[in-house]
Parts: C-alpha cells; sequence; structure tokens
C-alpha cells in the first residue's frame, strides 16, 4: 500500500466538522454531542485510521422539531408543497440539481474516504443519481400528461391523478448513500410529500455539501436533515405514529423493528430495499470465460457490499474444476488499494469490524468442512480480507444463510437443477438470480420457475439494479414495493380524483375551473 501516494486532490487537508442541521428551512447551530467520523483508510505509513471530521449526535427533541416542520409544510395536504403546481415543483427540483452538479468533486472525494468506494464508482454513483434526478423530472411530467384529461363512464366524468402520502421518513443505506438514499427522497419530494431524512451510519459527511441546496431549493420544512443514531432519532418518530411513509434501503431486522413501532398500522406505507442473497447458476453448457467474468463483478465489485451482489454460487459439478480453476486465479489476481489507486477494485472495508465478522464466517464454515481454495484467501490487513472462495458450502454454515456483505464467496456444486430451485424457494430472499447457460431447451423452462422465484431473471451476466428505469424490486424479506424512476413515483403516492355527474350544472363549474386555471389539480394543461 503506498501511504504516500494519496494524490493530492484527493488529501484530508482540513477536518470537517458539521454543526448544522436542517430544520423548517433553517441550518440550525448544533452545540451539543457529536460523533467523530473517521476512514477505515490511512493516511500514514504505519496504519492508523483517518480521523475525517465530526457530525452533530442529535437527540429526540430534534427529531421531533423536525417532525413538526415536515407536517406543518404538509399541512394535511394544505401546504404550499403538495398544493403546489406541478411545473413549480418540478421547477425547485431543477434548481437543486443545478447546484448538485457542482458538488461533485467534494461528494466524490468523501464518498471515497467515508466508505472506501473507488472513484470510477464514486463518480458513477455520483453521475447516477443526478442523471436519476432528471429521469424523474422527464417521468414526473409524462404521468402528469397523462393525467390531463378527463375520463367518462356510465355518466360520471373523473379527473385523476396521484396525489402524495404526507411525511415521509427517509433511511439510506452505507454502500450507496448517495444514490440510494435519493432514489427514495427525490420521487418521494416531488410527488408532493414532505420529508425527514437521516444518513446512514456510514457516508454521512458526503452529503453536507448538498444541505443548502436542499434549504435554498424547497420550501421550508420540505426537506428535514438530522445526524445521528437510528435507535435515538427514528424510533421515537415512528412511535408518533405521525410518520405516514416508512422509506428505508437496509435491513429487515430495521425496517421491522421501525414498522412495530408505528401505532398506526393502516396509515403507514412503505417503501423497502432489504437484503438478498442472489445465487449464480451455472449450467454445464455455460460459457465458462463468460460465467467467470460475471461471478467476479458480482460477487466482488465494491467488495461484495451490494444488495445485488452475487452472494453463493451454484456451480454444475461437471464444469466445478474448470471453473474453480479459472476463477480462483481472476480472484486472487484482483487489485487492492486505496480507492484512488488505478486498477483497485478491491477496496478497504469502512466497517471497523467487517473483517473479523468474515472471518467468523470463514472459520465456521472450516470448522463444517468447507476449504478455502485460492491461495490469498483470507489474508488479512488492517482494514481488509482477501476475498475466500470457499468449498464446498452446505445448508450448517452460517456463510450459507447468512448476507455476508463483504468479500467471501461460498460455492456449492448441483448435479440437479432442481437443488438450487429448492434452496432459493426454502430462502428468505428472492430478490435476482444470474444464470449461465446457452442451451435454449434448458433455459426455456428455467427460466419459467426462475421469474417465480426471483424479480429478475439475469441471463448470463451478474445480478444488479441498474439501468434505474427497471423495476427494482424483491421478494419476501429482499424488498416491499418497487422503486425504478417510474415505479418509484407510485410508490410515494395514491390515486385520487375528482369525480362529477355530467350534467349542464357540473360541467359548467369544471368549464370555468379550468379556463380561469384556479385548480392546481383540475387542470387540462400539458407540460412541456
Ligand atoms: O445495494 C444495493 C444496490 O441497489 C445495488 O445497486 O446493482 O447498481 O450496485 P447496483
Amino acid at each position: 500500500m503506498n501511504f504516500q501516494n494519496i494524490p493530492e486532490a484527493f488529501q484530508i487537508d482540513h477536518l470537517f466538522h458539521q454543526s448544522t442541521y436542517l430544520i423548517g428551512g433553517e441550518l440550525k447551530q448544533w452545540s451539543g454531542a457529536t460523533s467523530e467520523v473517521y476512514s477505515t483508510i490511512s493516511s500514514t505509513e504505519a496504519y492508523a485510521p483517518t480521523l475525517l471530521g465530526s457530525i452533530p449526535l442529535l437527540e429526540k427533541e430534534q427529531a421531533f422539531e423536525a417532525l413538526e416542520a415536515a407536517s406543518e409544510a404538509y399541512n394535511n395536504g394544505q401546504g404550499l408543497w403538495p398544493t403546489m403546481k406541478v411545473a413549480d415543483r418540478i421547477a425547485c427540483m431543477e434548481k437543486f440539481v443545478e447546484q448538485m452538479k457542482t458538488k461533485r468533486e467534494q461528494v466524490v472525494k468523501y464518498l471515497m474516504w467515508e466508505i472506501g468506494k473507488n472513484l470510477k464508482d464514486s463518480q458513477k454513483e455520483f453521475d447516477r443519481t443526478v442523471d436519476y434526478i432528471y429521469d424523474t423530472i422527464d417521468d414526473y411530467k409524462q404521468l402528469d400528461r397523462n393525467a390531463a384529461k378527463f375520463h367518462k363512464n356510465s355518466g360520471v366524468y373523473a379527473h385523476i391523478r396521484r396525489g402524495p402520502l404526507g411525511v415521509v421518513l427517509c433511511l439510506g443505506p452505507y454502500n450507496y448513500p448517495l444514490n440510494e438514499t435519493f432514489a427514495l427522497l427525490i420521487p418521494a419530494l416531488i410527488m408532493g410529500n414532505t420529508t425527514i431524512f437521516k444518513p446512514a451510519k456510514l457516508g454521512v459527511l458526503l452529503l453536507t455539501p448538498l444541505m443548502e441546496a436542499f434549504q435554498n431549493s424547497f420550501p421550508k420544512g420540505v426537506v428535514n436533515i438530522l445526524f445521528g443514531r437510528g435507535r435515538t432519532l427514528a424510533s421515537p418518530l415512528m412511535e408518533t405514529g405521525k410518520i405516514d411513509v416508512l422509506a428505508l434501503i437496509g435491513h429487515s431486522n430495521s425496517a421491522n423493528a421501525l414498522q412495530n413501532t408505528h401505532p398506526k398500522k393502516n396509515r403507514l406505507r412503505i417503501v423497502l430495499g432489504l437484503e438478498a442473497k442472489n445465487p449464480a447458476i451455472v449450467l454445464p453448457d455455460a460459457d465458462l470465460d463468460l460465467a467467470v467474468q460475471e461471478c467476479i463483478a458480482g460477487t466482488l465489485s465494491f467488495n461484495g457490499q451490494r444488495c445485488t451482489a452475487l452472494k453463493i454460487l451454484y456451480i454444475h459439478e461437471t464444469i466445478f474444476e474448470a471453473f474453480k480453476e479459472k476463477f480462483c486465479a481472476q480472484v486472487d489476481a484482483l487489485k487492492f488499494g486505496n480507492p484512488w489507486d488505478d486498477g483497485a477494485m478491491l477496496t478497504p472495508l469502512p466497517e471497523v469490524n467487517k473483517p473479523d465478522y468474515i472471518q467468523g464466517l470463514i472459520d465456521d464454515a472450516k470448522a463444517k468442512g468447507a476449504k478455502i481454495l485460492n491461495p490469498k484467501g483470507g489474508e488479512r490487513t488492517e482494514n481488509y480480507i482477501f476475498p475466500s472462495v470457499l468449498y464446498p458450502v452446505n445448508k450448517t454454515m452460517n456463510v450459507y444463510h447468512e448476507e455476508q456483505f463483504g468479500p467471501v464467496i461460498p460455492i456449492m456444486t448441483f448435479s440437479d437443477i432442481q437443488q438450487p430451485l429448492d434452496d432459493m424457494a426454502e430462502s428468505n430472499y428472492g430478490q435476482q438470480v444470474s444464470v449461465f447457460g446457452k442451451n435454449t431447451k434448458t433455459l426455456a423452462p428455467l427460466i419459467d420457475t426462475l421469474v417465480n422465484l426471483v424479480c429478475r431473471v439475469n441471463l448470463n451476466s451478474s445480478c444488479q439494479r441498474g439501468p434505474d428505469v427497471f423495476p427494482f424490486t424483491g421478494r419476501k424479506d429482499s424488498a416491499f414495493s418497487t422503486l425504478s424512476v417510474r415505479d418509484a413515483l407510485r410508490s410515494f403516492s395514491i390515486r385520487t380524483f375528482v369525480a362529477a355527474k355530467d350534467n349542464p350544472y357540473n360541467s359548467e363549474i369544471l368549464k370555468e375551473m379550468l379556463e380561469e386555471k384556479q385548480s392546481n389539480f383540475i387542470s387540462t394543461d400539458y407540460l412541456l
């Protein structure tokens, strides 16, 4: 590791003490307890975590203040934001994204330091999020255009649109602290909801350069930003029963605990992206080079810290030896380095205890009969544990059941395709699968089954969320409701409409409202 070789642009030249939080349109100064933010990346030759700065540790009083501000801005659907013209809400979003784009460098730098994501992927996360916002604006315009009309049935006119739900609590994950958080926040906002958002445990400072843009782009109380612990802030908010939507990307345990504290079960809508254990199934006739390449990307991009990562590989027993040889050689050839190092696919793990956790999975599997197949597997440094290829894995091992979310690759072999299918059916998860093969007579019926076990079947490629216009969801403990640019607009809104019997009395009223543009809801204007 070249500790000296941190490019100037990425060096930590000052500590970043975030002392404000956003409530009711005001960046409030915090003088209470704070929490230091460290990176697991060292800036000195002798290993030591790097201090990056600090964030406020807000208390439940601030959470309640944020709730009051968000509720006031929503004002039971009478607030400025939920009743605003679509064009005006879009203008606020455009103002925000224009300012956001000027912060790219700073956000990318802190993505690397805070969560260890490599430079290319950090830049991609930023750019993908900006694209997501523009795509959301376009889709919202389309939604609005589709709704700019009257339907008539059985003598009744209906003007149908989608309306907001109320106050949304947004909680994002540490692995995509910008992208996934915004993939919840942006559609929630544009549909007219007001929001309270708390960054994940890691990847917090990178969001702070955007606070002023949030403050000056949206009416007061529409976006409220809190810093601190989930247990201190999110649970008391849910207990009030005044949160209308829980939007969370993270673990089902946290989602379930939060839902359970909400006293009004039918008021609460949930939009959840949760954990997964996506398998790859490699059939005997698969193009082995392609399968190996995709399984490397699928298991080890961002060290496997993706909900869509391939977390278990099923290899047909007739090709196992050939697969193993190529796969292990390629795993061991991967470069470990700091996020800005050229070609570093493997980068420091941001969670201090992750190497020990992965070690625990390896030790447990070894004690139950697995071996590490690759020579470099399990090599430790202060902030990393080199990916281990574990084989043979069986159901008694923790690595079979747990979502490892890190660099360890369990492999099973199969002779009968029914085995992986049964395992998938039995699993608590059901997000995606990758299937590698060529023979259509085998693939076609297999695909017909797989689509009923998960929500995306990737043919000859690794699993992934993108392109973001495609539906991203899962069965069982993997998700609740669907996210994509378009589906998210639906998830954060509800169909609501005005109905009027077709008679001269009503027609006159509707005509006048339309001609004089008196209502923001009843409108046949086209947004181009
Ligand atoms: O952590 C889960 C992410 O949604 C995965 O997204 O497939 O684009 O890495 P990705």
